[in-house]
Formats: C-alpha cells, sequence, structure tokens
C-alpha cells in the first residue's frame, strides 16, 4: 500500500493578472490536504478510482479521455513506464473544500501522481508533479496559468511567472494568516472567462489593472522579504482594489474583508478565483482571534490559521 499527500495552496498576491504574463506569489496550506492511496488489487481487476467525498468511482479502462483524475493518472503511469494497466485500487480523499481557492483540484491530482509513481517505485520529484498535474488544471481552468500545478508541487512559497522556472523565495519572518471560506463555490474557469472577454473588450484598461497588480506583486515580494508586516499588509489592500477593479470580487466577500479589516487585521484581500471561495487576512497573534471570530460572524463558513514561511510546514507529505 502507498500513501501520499498533497497540500492545499493560497494565492497570497497576483491572481489574474499571473494569466496574462505578471508575477504571483503563492504558498502551500498544509492544514488542509488531499491523500491518495494505492492498494494492490486481484490480478485481471484492472485499476479503480474512488473519490468517496464527491461520489465517484471510475474505472481507468472505461473513463473518457478527458476525465481529470483519468487523464493524470494515465500520464503518471507512462511516466513510470506502465503499459499494462495495473491491478491497482485508488482511494482519493481530501478536506480541502472544493472551487473554493484552496486548489482542492490540483492537490488531488498531485496525491495521486505521488502516489500512483511511488507505488511504481520510481520518484516523484516537484517537477515531473507539477507538469502532470498542469495537464488536469487545463481541463478544469481552460488557461491556466501554472501556479496552483506549482506551489503545490513544491510545497513552498512561491514567485510564478507563467512559462519560466518557478522559483522559491525567502520569507524574512513567518507571517500568519487566516483564511476565510466564503462557502460560495467559485468555478475558476468562469471568472478567468469573464476577466478574459473584458480584457478582450478593453484590452488597454485591463493591461492598465494588470500592470499596477504586477507592481504590487514585486513590492509584496520585498516586504516579504524584509518581514514588513505592515506593508504586506497595505500591498494586500491595495491588490484588493485592483481585483474589484477586475470584476472578481463580490458582496459577500467585500462583507467578510470589511468585516477582518476592522477586527484588526493589517490587510485583506480575496486570495484565487474570486467571486466566492476564500478571502485572506493578515493578522499576528493579538489579533487572530476577534479576526477570526469576526469573519465568522460576517457569513464565513471556515477559518483556518496558517503560517506562511514557516519551514515545519514546508516539504511535508
Ligand atoms: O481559484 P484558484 O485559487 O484556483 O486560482 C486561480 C488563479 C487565477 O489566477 C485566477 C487563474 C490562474 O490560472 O492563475
Amino acid at each position: 500500500m502507498t500513501s501520499s499527500t498533497a497540500s492545499g495552496k493560497i494565492i497570497l498576491f497576483g491572481e489574474h493578472a499571473v494569466v496574462y504574463g505578471r508575477p504571483a506569489i503563492a504558498a502551500p496550506v498544509a492544514q488542509v490536504r488531499a491523500t491518495a492511496t494505492v492498494t494492490d488489487a486481484p490480478a485481471g481487476s484492472g485499476c479503480t478510482l474512488l473519490a468517496q467525498d464527491i461520489g465517484e468511482e471510475v474505472r481507468l479502462a472505461d473513463a473518457p479521455a478527458d476525465h481529470p483524475l483519468a487523464l493524470v493518472l494515465r500520464l503518471a503511469l507512462a511516466e513510470a513506464g506502465i503499459v499494462r494497466e495495473p491491478d491497482w485500487r485508488i482511494e482519493l480523499t481530501s478536506d480541502i473544500p472544493i472551487a473554493s481557492g484552496l486548489g482542492s483540484g490540483a492537490a488531488i491530482s498531485a496525491a495521486l501522481v505521488r502516489a500512483a509513481l511511488t507505488h511504481a517505485g520510481q520518484f516523484a520529484p516537484p517537477e515531473t508533479v507539477s507538469r502532470l498535474v498542469y495537464r488536469s488544471e487545463e481541463l478544469f481552468h481552460g488557461t491556466p496559468s501554472g501556479i496552483d500545478n506549482t506551489v503545490i508541487a513544491y510545497e513552498h512559497p512561491v514567485w510564478f511567472v507563467k512559462g519560466r522556472p518557478p522559483e522559491t523565495f525567502a520569507v524574512g519572518q513567518p507571517f500568519l494568516l487566516a483564511i476565510a471560506d466564503s462557502g460560495i463555490p467559485s468555478p475558476t474557469k468562469e471568472s478567468v472567462g469573464d476577466v478574459r472577454r473584458a480584457w478582450e473588450a478593453d484590452p488597454a484598461t485591463y493591461e492598465s489593472i494588470f500592470h499596477r497588480i504586477a507592481d504590487i506583486v514585486h513590492g509584496a515580494r520585498r516586504a516579504i522579504r524584509d518581514g514588513n508586516f505592515a506593508a504586506i499588509g497595505l500591498l494586500m489592500n491595495a491588490n484588493q482594489q485592483r481585483l474589484q477593479e477586475l470584476g472578481v470580487s463580490s458582496p459577500a466577500l467585500e462583507k467578510l474583508i470589511t468585516a477582518a479589516r476592522g477586527a484588526g487585521a493589517a490587510g485583506a484581500k480575496l486570495s484565487g478565483g474570486g467571486r466566492g471561495g476564500n478571502v485572506i487576512a493578515l493578522v499576528n497573534l493579538e489579533t487572530a482571534e476577534q479576526v477570526q471570530s469576526a469573519l465568522l460572524a460576517a457569513g464565513a463558513r471556515r477559518v483556518i490559521l496558517t503560517r506562511v514561511g514557516d519551514r515545519e510546514n514546508h516539504n511535508r507529505r
């Protein structure tokens, strides 16, 4: 039996603009994880994928070519040089909320790639995991930038520019984030599609917003490197303003953001595709509890606290 896991993720800065070649910063969220467990099945029974959380059971032989999990498994088997379908039963579980910006799809795929390669007696280096998971992200997202598969495969904060090798980067002082789930599912494909249509209709305006976001992301990298907590918070607020201009915020998200700031968060913004999904708020040990309560009172389904830059959180699987 082989069990492998993958963490969730959040985008700290630069979502949406990253699709248009600007940089973004993302970090793993080790508190929520997807798990894939491979066990050998009786000879001749073939390969079955069981995702109990979503009530899905798929026989690999019957799965269509565009089934994201079957696709990623076929790619992993090819990577391992396995040509004949193995007799495996693969169970997939996850406590990462679906369609909420925490990278649930990419995490399940990453856990699956790791478990399949390891069960086949192979290494599963981050570059390989990232490359294979990207292929399934294309089915989920349409035109993914590649940031989700990258941060989840490396399980370390990353500086990401589409088409370039990802860079991990220094965090001067670990910082605490409250991640609040609005409970509103937000398929990334939709918000990304809407931004694309708006950009096509008015490229000058949208390019200038993306340009401003890029400046914010560069500033954030410096602030994170220097451990400048106040600056990180202000830059989160500035990024949120630009996300509003892109049309990807929503009244529910604004309510959570306002509540977090009002309760003492140093900054707050949506994270990921937007409309629904999660907001993130920068807190410290003094403000964490108040901010958490304020977020719950403002309608958050659940609030997770995570430390960014905490070595113990990284590369754990
Ligand atoms: O909704 P999420 O967290 O999967 O993030 C999507 C990030 C976008 O920048 C909106 C899209 C992308 O492919 O980078």
